[in-house]
């Protein structure tokens, strides 16, 4: 699909990070631009440096994605704004803290309804808006956590299910013979606050869950492998590509595409489940384990 003047792009978590990157990156080619974020702070400094930047119209709506209402009220805001939608990225996502078997299930539950539902949401309520247009994209951010399993299960449920929706999608639209393209964003280790997403906690959701020792050594080591990884402007650039060339995958760090690939060899081979020993940017898993297991025994496990 082409991208210019004319064409309007919606953009989910656009306030921070990747959404943030991608909207300007549409800016820059002289899109209209419909950011949505439930961090107001974040949503208004977005909206005004995308437009003083690029000079283009921007429309900035509160939406918590993962409220079906508030994702409908998103799409008529679009299209009683432009009059048209053509490109919508459901980006918005949470990695969420917390023990995840014996602590509370409000993390699961939050990253479910965020990752998982606000997806869902997302292609709902601007699907048949797409088909009107006459042409359009979708671009649906997973992670290579929905290749690979192994980062923290809520987490990686999530964005399994965001590949498997996205390709149920593809496949749909393509059955169906309508003008829609849709890409499955899977990034690696990228420069945000993804894991300062819990400032988005909802109060609904009560307390948030008690930092657990195993989950503060992870914590450790991927932040430090985010605050080391790819600038969101090169994720964005590599979305662009996939949307002008209509490409299905989406791919930033393709040094854990690999990986994804030696899991699905041994599930052929009938091979029980391998962890990963070297993650890109990470230490060795096994350092990590014992990191892990002194600081819930003290080294005496
Ligand atoms: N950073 C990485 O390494 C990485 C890797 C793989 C996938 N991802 C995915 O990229 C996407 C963007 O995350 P990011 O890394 O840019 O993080 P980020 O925290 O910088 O940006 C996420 C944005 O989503 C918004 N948001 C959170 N909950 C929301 C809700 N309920 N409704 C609407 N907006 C909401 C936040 O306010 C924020 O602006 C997420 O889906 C994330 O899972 C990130």
């Amino acid at each position: 699909m082409d991208l210019g003047t004319g064409t309007v792009a919606v953009v989910t978590g656009g306030g921070s990070g990747i959404g943030l990157a991608m909207a300007n990156a549409f800016a820059a080619q002289g899109c209209s631009i419909v950011i949505a974020d439930v961090q107001d702070d974040a949503l208004d400094a977005a909206s005004r440096s995308i437009a003083d930047a690029h000079g283009v119209d921007v429309l900035a709506v509160r939406t918590d994605v993962s409220k079906v209402e508030q994702v409908d009220a998103l799409a008529a805001a679009t299209i009683e704004r432009f009059g048209t939608v053509n490109l919508v990225c459901n980006n918005a996502g949470v990695a969420g803290g917390g023990d995840p078997w014996f602590g509370g299930i409000e993390s699961w539950q939050w990253v479910m309804n965020v990752n998982f539902w606000g997806v869902v949401h997302g292609v709902r309520s601007f699907l048949p808006h797409l088909a009107a247009a006459g042409q359009g994209h979708i671009v649906n951010t997973a992670s290579m956590a929905g290749l690979i399993p192994g980062f923290s299960p809520a987490y990686d449920a999530s964005k399994h299910a965001v590949v498997a929706i996205t390709e149920g999608l593809y496949g749909t639209l393509r059955t169906a013979g309508l003008p829609i393209g849709v890409s499955c964003l899977c990034p690696g280790w990228i420069r945000t606050s993804i894991l300062d997403a819990e400032r988005n906690w909802p109060d609904e959701l009560g307390e948030r869950p008690a930092v657990d020792p195993a989950g503060e050594v992870a914590r450790k080591y991927v932040g430090r492998a985010i605050d080391e990884g790819m600038q969101p402007a090169a994720v964005a650039d590599h979305v662009i590509d996939a949307v002008r060339a209509g490409r299905y995958w989406v791919f930033p760090n393709p040094e854990f595409v690999e990986i994804a690939m030696d899991r699905f060899h041994t599930i052929g081979d009938r091979v029980d489940p391998q962890p990963v020993e070297q993650m890109p940017g990470m230490p060795p898993r096994s350092q990590i384990v014992a990191e892990v297991m002194e600081a819930l025994f003290g080294g005496t496990a």
